[in-house]
């Protein structure tokens, strides 16, 4: 939630209290420059002893409540009928409308089920954005991932409200194409995670499913970021203001015909699921549960994370809850644009994104820009982030690197862990590295895995940039922090 204050401004408010915390430390430059020279040049290679801000993603990084902390108390270990997946099967029912449930153990897991299910080789998979793991697994199964955004959606100035919308036309287009029953299903992405967090309207969703449904083509809503979703319709789409979250994921719901999600991000929890009404898609799936996964009623989650994911399934649907990453990303993105720092309009869910190809203009797409923007930005905070770029994109089947859509440094806001003063702080050591943006250079390969990349892989700086930009950096600030 935020709060207007006497001048004016306004500020994320935080409707909670702290009362458990954890150290960090804030390294020397020197420092921080060994530590991503040792993790070559990659933000996901670095120690966590290393960081003082972990801005690299909101994916199992929100606190829990202490709701959640004390359900875990109660956990029923039961190999097989616990207790506790009938307390999220509760939950589920409650909160999502949905009668069948398939725990998994995140996000990709659920990904790898529907594609082991329901890609077939030579199948496309319509949809608003891809997400790495969500095209990594359908690419495997032989389908293709066609992305059918809207005009909008790659316009990193824009002041559209619903970025994350389906492109109607394209989508009927496609399916021609490809013919209906070569269309495994659509999918529809809550926040488009790689585009800089941006919703789809309530309006798109229902939109989308008239074209399908006639065409006995199912909808598949990714709802990982369902709350932050649910808030952006609330805040932005007529006729949704007095709506609560509670019933807006209810219809949202009531329109897909299935729902995964990483339970990781708006339900604050290390899990996931895979929920519909839909007894032919659930009968389909569940044989794979337990050959992936694990039995029907643990799905590779432990109980205590099936516990925590049963509150937290209600928590998201708290405004407070759902709004907590919003409103405080809109705010780090408030003093980004203040400061002339060049980031993702509007301000969407799960990070404040900041477009490398507009910071760094002299550094080519073939370079990295959002991979070397994201080991400048470490070298001059202390604060990770993560490249959301073409080194997220994987090489084509020829070996060819793949230019990403946008070249994105995405600093996720985890739910409820930084304060205000963590943004100004980022925002003031972005602005510093903007005014020396002429110092940072490429980067380039030196090892490379074959498949999403961006995890493991290992680069090298094009000429010392580093040094030199840490250099500037001790003269400004000095040899401390
Ligand atoms: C939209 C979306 N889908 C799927 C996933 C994959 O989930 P997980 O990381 O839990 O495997 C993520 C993870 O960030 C995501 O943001």
């Amino acid at each position: 939630m935020s709060i207007r204050l006497s001048d004016g401004t306004e500020i994320p408010i935080e409707m909670h209290k702290v009362r458990i915390v954890q150290k960090t430390r804030l390294a020397p430059a020197r420092e921080r420059l060994k530590a991503i020279e040792e993790a070559g040049y990659n933000t996901f290679l670095l120690r966590s002893r290393d960081l003082f801000l972990d801005m690299l993603t909101d994916s199992g990084t929100n606190a829990m409540s202490d709701n959640q902390q004390a359900a875990m108390m109660q956990s029923d270990d039961a190999y097989a009928g616990s207790e506790s997946f009938y307390r999220l099967l509760d939950s589920v029912r409650e909160i999502f409308g949905y009668e069948y449930l398939l725990p998994v153990h995140q996000g990709r897991a659920a990904e790898h089920l529907l594609a082991k299910t329901f890609v077939k080789p030579g199948d496309v998979i319509p949809m608003n954005y891809h997400f790495t793991t969500t095209k990594a697994h359908f690419n495997l199964a032989g389908g293709k991932v066609l992305e059918l955004y809207g005009p909008e959606a790659l316009n990193t100035q824009s002041s559209h409200p619903f970025k994350g919308n389906m492109d109607l036309d394209r989508l009927r287009e496609a399916i021609t194409q490809a013919g209906p029953s070569n269309v495994s299903f659509v999918r529809m992405e809550a926040t488009t995670n790689l585009i800089g967090g941006q919703p789809f309207s309530m309006e798109n969703l229902r939109q989308v499913k008239a074209l399908v449904e006639p065409l006995g083509i199912f909808l598949v809503v990714d709802g990982s970021l369902i709350s932050e979703n649910a808030y952006f319709i609330r805040q932005r789409e007529a006729g949704y203001e007095n709506t609560s979250i509670r019933d807006i994921i209810r219809e949202m719901m009531s329109i897909a015909d299935l729902c995964y999600l990483s339970g990781r991000k708006s339900c604050s929890v290390r899990g996931g699921l895979i929920a519909t009404n839909r007894k032919d898609l659930h009968d389909a799936i569940r044989p794979w549960l337990p050959v992936y996964e694990g039995f029907f009623t643990y799905g590779g989650m432990s109980s205590k994370e099936i516990e925590a994911m049963a509150v937290g399934i209600r928590e998201m649907t708290d405004l407070e809850v759902a709004g907590s990453s919003a409103d405080a990303v809109k705010y780090f993105v408030g003093l980004l644009l203040q400061k002339g720092v060049p980031v993702v309009t509007p301000a969407g869910g799960l990070a404040c994104h900041v477009d490398a190809m507009r910071f760094i203009d002299h550094v080519p797409q073939s370079e990295y820009p959002a991979g070397a923007l994201a080991a400048a930005f470490f070298i001059a905070s202390g604060a990770r982030g993560m490249e959301r770029g073409s080194v997220s994109m994987d090489r084509d089947e020829e070996g060819r690197d793949v230019p990403s859509d946008l070249e994105l440094l995405r600093l996720a806001v985890p739910r409820r862990v930084y304060t205000m003063s963590h943004f100004q702080y980022a925002a003031d050591r972005l602005q510093w590295l903007y005014n020396h943006r002429r110092l940072i250079g490429g980067l380039e390969f030196y090892e490379e895995p074959p498949v999403l990349r961006f995890f493991a892989g290992r680069m090298k700086t094009k000429g010392d940039w580093g040094t030199a930009l840490t250099e500037a950096f001790e003269e400004d600030f000095g040899t401390g922090c």
